[in-house]
């Protein structure tokens, strides 16, 4: 079992970008980047815990998933992106962290119609920095507010772009409403996602429903890992989608990310759900998404 420290490791500074690790500071990427011109890129966050990235494999399949969707390879072969992964989490000397990595469709004279894949140099970075432990304990024993907010995203939401202009915009006024986070609500009145989370409630009954996979959300790993768990343990859990009144009168409700797996939500544009306080559930899912990955959290006493 990886082990998750207590203690907050030291902050990283080194990042990888297109074959060099560099110093933060002296770290870049041309001013023509597709990424920086055009939003055409796509990324990852990765949890990392005790020296360790979870939920790895899936996490490259979904990249690999959405460089596909917009026609581009690999930036490199999957044991050389892991062997770039582990040296950014031992340069960073980061235990517990976030890695990030993004992929763009590389600096090229800025023009609308992407380069052809044989003239492709798409330019790779990787990021990491140190997790704020002592505020996911607080989110996970007091849990978070959420708070409702449209959804104006684009069509293709399951594509994880780095174009995020209406995610942190809704963000962004959640906080405002004094929420954690904001739960997207689509034209018909039912919750999509958060704005970097997939959501999830417990029902009167007991069962657990969470949106299904469509080019409305994400395809959340964390949610996934969740659902494989929950399936094995034989849990209740529904794909659908679930509207704000349902949010409402659920039992519990809860957040999934690879920044939080099942951070419990105890109100919903003020109003309290449940009995106010983290659920039962929310916390079992919890245990089991973490057994699945195989990282011993020791958040039972939490
Ligand atoms: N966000 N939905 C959206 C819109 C997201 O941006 C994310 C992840 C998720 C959860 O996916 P996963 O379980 O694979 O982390 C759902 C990351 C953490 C971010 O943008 O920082």
């Amino acid at each position: 079992m990886k082990k998750w420290s207590a203690s907050r490791a030291p902050a990283g500074r080194i990042a990888y970008v297109n074959g060099r690790y560099l110093p933060f500071a002296a770290a870049g990427v041309h001013i023509e980047d597709r990424a920086l011109q055009l939003g055409d890129g796509i990324y990852e966050v990765c949890n990392v815990i005790g020296g360790t990235m979870l939920d790895e494999e899936p996490h490259l399949d979904r990249m690999e998933r959405s460089l596909r969707e917009l026609g581009m390879p690999m930036p490199m072969s999957r044991p050389a992106l892991k062997i770039v992964m582990r040296e950014m989490i031992a340069r960073n000397r980061i235990a517990d962290g976030f890695l990030y990595i993004q992929v763009t469709r590389g600096a090229v004279k800025r023009d609308h119609i992407p380069p052809p894949a044989g003239a492709l140099r798409p330019t790779l970075i990787m990021t990491m920095r140190a997790q704020d432990l002592a505020g996911l304990h607080q989110r996970l024993e007091k849990g978070i507010a959420v708070a409702t907010q449209p959804d104006i995203r684009w069509g293709r939401c399951d594509i994880k772009t780095v174009q995020l202009l209406p995610n942190l915009l809704a963000k962004q006024a959640a906080r405002k409403a004094g929420a954690f986070e904001a739960w997207l609500v689509d034209d018909d009145g039912y919750i999509t996602e958060g704005s970097s989370t997939n959501a999830w409630i417990v029902d009167r009954a007991g069962t657990v429903i969470t949106r299904d996979l469509s080019n409305a959300i994400l395809p959340g790993v964390t949610r996934r890992i969740i659902l494989e768990a929950m399936a094995e343990a034989q849990l209740k859990v529904v794909e659908r989608k679930f509207t704000v009144a349902e949010a409402l009168a659920a039992q519990e409700a809860f957040l999934s990310s690879a920044t939080g797996a099942a951070v419990p939500v105890v109100a919903v544009n003020g109003q309290t759900i449940g009995n106010g306080a983290p659920g039962a559930l929310t916390r079992r899912i919890r245990e089991l998404y973490f057994a699945r990955t195989g990282v011993n959290t020791g958040l039972k006493k939490a």
